[in-house]
C-alpha cells in the first residue's frame, strides 16, 4: 500500500469542466446591456414580443389542478400521464399498445426528455451486450454525447447533415446503418433534428427504417419537437409509428413536454404563474408483454436509486391536457400558434436575406423542420455577430428561429449580411 500524504485532498485530481455551452450563452445574452441584443441560443419558444409563451391550454390546466395536493407520485410517476403520454406518442390504434407491449407497461415517467434519454441508456448499459455502441448524429443536440458517455458507453457518430450542401445526407446515414454492429443503438431526433432542421421526408425515414430492420439495429428516439415542428402532433410522430407499427420494430422513445407544452421548469415571477415543472415520458417497446413488465420494473429500480419518484406539477398539467378533450383542442391549436409563427419567421428572414441579396444559397433556412437553423458560419463570425451586433447563436452557428420577431429581423439579416460579405471578402 502506498503512503498516505496528509492534507492532500481526496478530491486534489479533480479536472475542471467548462460551462455548458448552451447555458453559458443565455447567461452571456441577459448580461448584454445593449438595448438591440437578440437571443437566438437556447431553444425556448418566444411569442412576437420576444416573451416566453404560457400556453392557453396550460394555463387553464394549471386553474384545474390548483388544489391538487403535495403527496409522493408513485416511483414510476403519475399514472394517468404515463397511460396518456403513450396513447399520444403511439397513437390511438397502436398494435403495440394493444398487445401490451408498451402502454401502461413500459412507460414511466422522467425528468424531461434528458431525464428520460439518461433513464433509458442507464437500463440499456444494465441489459445490452458489453461494447455495444451508441451512435449520435454529426452534428446533434449538444447534450447526447455528454448523456451516453457519462453512463460508460462507446458513441459514434455518422453524418446527418452535409455542411457542404446544408441538407440531409441520406447516402452517409444508409451507410451508417449498413455498416454498425447489428445491435447497436442509433440515436434519431423523431421529428426537427437539433441542431439543422434536417428531417427525412416519410420515404427517407422509410428506407431508415428498413435497413434498422435488416440490420437488427436499436432505435431510440429523442422527441423534443413532436406537435411544434409541423403544427400536428400525429405528423410529427410519423416516424415512430412507422418503426413500432409498421415494421413491428422494437424502439426506445424519449420524450419531452418542455418544448412542445412550454414546461421548461423556469419560475418567473413578472409573468405571474410561469411556473414549470419538468416533465417527460420513456417507454420501451418490446415484443412480448411479458417482457415490457421486465422492462418496467428496471425503470422503478432506476428511478428509485436516481430520484425516488418524479415531480408531480408537470405531469399533472400535461395529463389534465391530454385527458380533457377542450384541452386537447386547444393545445392543438397551442402547437399550430407556436409551428405558424416559427414557419413564418423562417419565411421572413430567408425573403429578407434574398432582398438584401447576400452571397450564398439561403433556402435551407426554409426546407429545415422546427426550431433551428445551421447558417452556415464559421466561428469567427458568430462570435462577430455576438460581439459587435449583440445576436447570440451557438457556436456551431445555430439559430433558434423562435428568437426571432418582426422588430428584430431585418436588424438580424443585415447583420448576418455584413459577416458574410465580409467573410467573402477576407
Ligand atoms: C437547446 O438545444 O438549445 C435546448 O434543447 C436547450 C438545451 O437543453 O440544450
Amino acid at each position: 500500500m502506498g503512503s498516505l500524504t496528509a492534507n492532500v485532498s481526496l478530491f486534489h485530481g479533480v479536472s475542471y469542466v467548462p460551462p455548458d455551452a448552451i447555458f453559458e450563452l443565455t447567461q452571456l445574452y441577459l448580461a448584454d446591456q445593449d438595448a438591440r441584443k437578440v437571443n437566438l441560443g437556447q431553444g425556448t419558444y418566444k411569442d412576437e414580443q420576444g416573451n416566453p409563451w404560457i400556453l392557453p391550454s396550460v394555463r387553464a390546466a394549471k386553474e384545474k389542478i390548483r388544489d391538487a395536493n403535495h403527496e409522493y407520485l408513485p416511483i414510476l410517476g403519475l399514472t394517468p400521464f404515463r397511460a396518456l403520454g403513450t396513447e399520444l406518442l403511439y397513437g390511438e390504434n397502436s398494435t403495440a399498445v394493444a398487445e401490451n407491449r408498451v402502454g401502461t407497461v413500459a412507460a414511466c415517467q422522467a425528468l424531461s426528455g434528458t431525464g428520460a434519454l439518461h433513464l433509458a441508456g442507464a437500463f440499456l448499459y444494465q441489459t445490452l451486450p458489453a461494447q455495444t455502441p451508441v451512435y449520435i448524429t454529426k452534428p446533434t443536440w449538444s447534450n447526447h454525447r455528454q448523456v451516453f458517455e457519462t453512463i460508460g458507453f462507446e458513441v459514434r457518430e455518422f453524418e446527418w447533415y452535409s455542411p457542404k450542401t446544408g441538407r440531409l445526407n441520406l447516402s452517409s446515414i444508409l451507410d451508417a446503418l449498413s455498416q454498425a454492429p447489428p445491435r447497436s443503438v442509433f440515436v434519431f431526433h423523431a421529428s426537427a433534428h437539433n441542431p439543422s432542421g434536417c428531417d427525412p421526408s416519410k420515404e427517407e425515414w422509410q428506407q431508415i427504417a428498413s435497413i434498422v430492420k435488416e440490420r437488427q439495429l436499436l432505435p431510440l428516439f429523442d422527441s423534443a419537437y413532436l406537435g411544434i415542428t409541423s403544427g400536428s402532433y400525429d405528423n410529427d410522430a410519423f416516424a415512430i409509428r412507422y418503426f413500432v407499427d409498421e415494421l413491428g420494430l422494437e424502439a426506445v422513445v424519449c420524450a419531452s413536454f418542455a418544448k412542445n407544452m412550454g414546461l421548461y421548469g423556469k419560475f418567473r415571477p413578472k409573468l405571474r404563474g410561469g411556473v414549470g415543472e419538468r416533465v417527460g415520458h420513456l417507454s420501451i417497446v418490446t415484443k412480448s408483454a411479458g417482457s415490457a413488465t421486465a422492462v418496467e420494473s428496471r425503470f422503478a429500480q432506476l428511478t428509485r436509486a436516481e430520484i425516488s419518484n418524479p415531480p408531480a406539477f408537470g405531469a399533472r398539467i400535461a395529463a389534465t391536457i391530454l385527458g380533457d378533450s377542450e384541452l386537447r383542442r386547444q393545445w392543438g391549436r397551442d402547437l399550430a400558434t407556436m409551428s405558424s409563427r416559427i414557419s413564418g419567421m423562417r419565411k421572413a428572414l430567408y425573403e429578407e436575406i434574398e432582398r438584401l441579396c447576400t452571397p450564398g444559397d439561403w433556402k435551407p433556412i426554409t426546407e429545415q423542420k422546427g426550431m433551428f437553423c445551421v447558417l452556415g458560419l464559421p466561428v469567427e463570425k458568430v462570435l462577430e455577430l455576438r460581439e459587435k451586433h449583440h445576436i447570440y447563436m451557438a457556436d456551431n452557428s445555430r439559430i433558434s428561429i423562435a428568437g426571432l420577431n418582426q422588430s428584430n429581423i431585418d436588424y438580424v439579416a443585415a447583420a448576418i449580411d455584413e459577416v458574410v460579405r465580409g467573410y467573402i471578402t477576407e
